[in-house]
């Protein structure tokens, strides 16, 4: 009898440690988790390899970034498809994307302007995910940039217009431009401690649409599952913590209204106020956990782009929050997709 409970005490250890961990499932839910899909050897850099036809594919929606000037007003989402193959320490990713036309950098003008790329990760990869917009001074992000017709890079960025080049291996892309779409394969060794899973983001810039700095198309942090590694639990848990609210997007609505935040801020239906930054696509550039922060602490971070702040201090009031109201604006912003 002993021995039999004993066994069953295993199968159940067992089994708890092979089950995906619950922080997994629920991210998974949330649409924030992507799989990187196993290379034999190294991942092909071709974009017309054949590998590519089996790798897991996601479909991301990206967003014009608002909050820099000159505005970005005129411009709607878009869609990116992405894949990931890892393998011998290396990881690809093939982007692909629909641009009206090709633009690469033309020597005689300075208004002309190319289309560009950048792969964003955070430096610290198992910390609290950097700002979107390419990083904080606190917090920065590595990045593999490319720009048609010139030599990719590797670089880190400390918010937007900061960007270092970085003296480590650049990436190698195979990029083509064919029937209204971009195709590309970026290719860089994965960093020594990037582990699983990796927080990943993607900006696109259209050259035609006079893209540059600020003026790009972002998405949201993503997770890439890494094959071959254990996801981290503790980063999972991490996570998950900024990847939820349990508040009522209904009752947010209401009280974002009461409390007169288009006075500042681009709301849906709202007036065109722009002392803070449009908060039209809130949802879908920014995780709940850097809403929850930039209206509790505001002054924490700055957003770079315009006059949001001076000496540190933002331009965004301290406001007192009862109950379950923080959460439920959270949830509202959280929707504005
Ligand atoms: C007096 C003007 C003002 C009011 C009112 C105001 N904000 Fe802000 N807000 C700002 C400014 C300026 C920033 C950018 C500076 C910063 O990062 O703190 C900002 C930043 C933010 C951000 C981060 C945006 C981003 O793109 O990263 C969020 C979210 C936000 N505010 C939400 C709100 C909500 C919700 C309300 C209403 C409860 C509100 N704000 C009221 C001025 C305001």
């Amino acid at each position: 009898m002993k021995s039999v409970c004993w066994l069953l005490a295993l199968i159940l250890a067992v089994g708890s440690a092979l089950a995906a961990p619950p922080e997994l499932d629920l991210l998974r839910q949330s649409g924030r988790v992507m799989d990187a899909g196993v290379a034999a050897d190294m991942p092909p850099l071709s974009q017309g390899d054949p590998a590519w036809g089996a790798a897991p594919a996601m479909l991301l929606k990206i967003y014009p970034q608002r909050s820099t000037a000159p505005g970005f007003e005129e411009a709607t989402p878009a869609t990116l498809k992405v894949q990931a193959l890892a393998g011998k320490g290396h990881l690809a990713l093939r982007l692909a994307w629909a641009d009206k036309s090709e633009d690469r950098p033309d020597p005689r003008s300075t208004d002309r302007f190319a289309d560009a790329a950048a792969v964003q990760f955070p430096a610290k990869p198992g910390r609290l995910l950097p700002y979107i917009g390419m990083g904080e001074p606190n917090n920065p992000v590595s990045l593999w940039f490319w720009r048609a017709g010139t030599v990719p890079e590797l670089a880190e960025a400390r918010g937007f217009g900061s960007l270092t080049v970085l003296p480590g291996a650049a990436p190698e892309v195979d990029a083509v431009y064919s029937a209204g779409e971009w195709t590309m394969v970026l290719r860089a060794p994965l960093a020594a401690d990037a582990g699983s899973p990796l927080p990943v983001a993607f900006a696109v810039w259209d050259g035609a649409a006079q893209g540059r700095d600020g003026r790009k198309w972002l998405s949201s942090w993503q997770l890439l599952r890494l094959p071959n590694m254990r996801d981290e639990r503790a980063r999972l848990r991490a996570f998950a913590a900024e990847a939820f609210t349990v508040g009522n997007a209904m009752r947010g609505e209401k009280l974002a209204a009461e409390r007169g935040c288009s006075a500042c801020h681009r709301l849906p239906d709202g007036p065109a106020f722009d002392t803070g930054p449009a908060l039209l696509n809130a949802g879908g550039i920014h995780w709940p956990g850097y809403l929850r922060r930039s209206i509790l602490q505001a002054s924490s971070f700055i957003v770079p782009g315009r006059s949001y702040g001076a000496n540190g201090i933002s331009l965004m009031p301290d406001m007192e929050w009862r109950g379950g109201e923080m959460e439920d604006l959270v949830a509202y912003l959280t929707s504005l997709k």
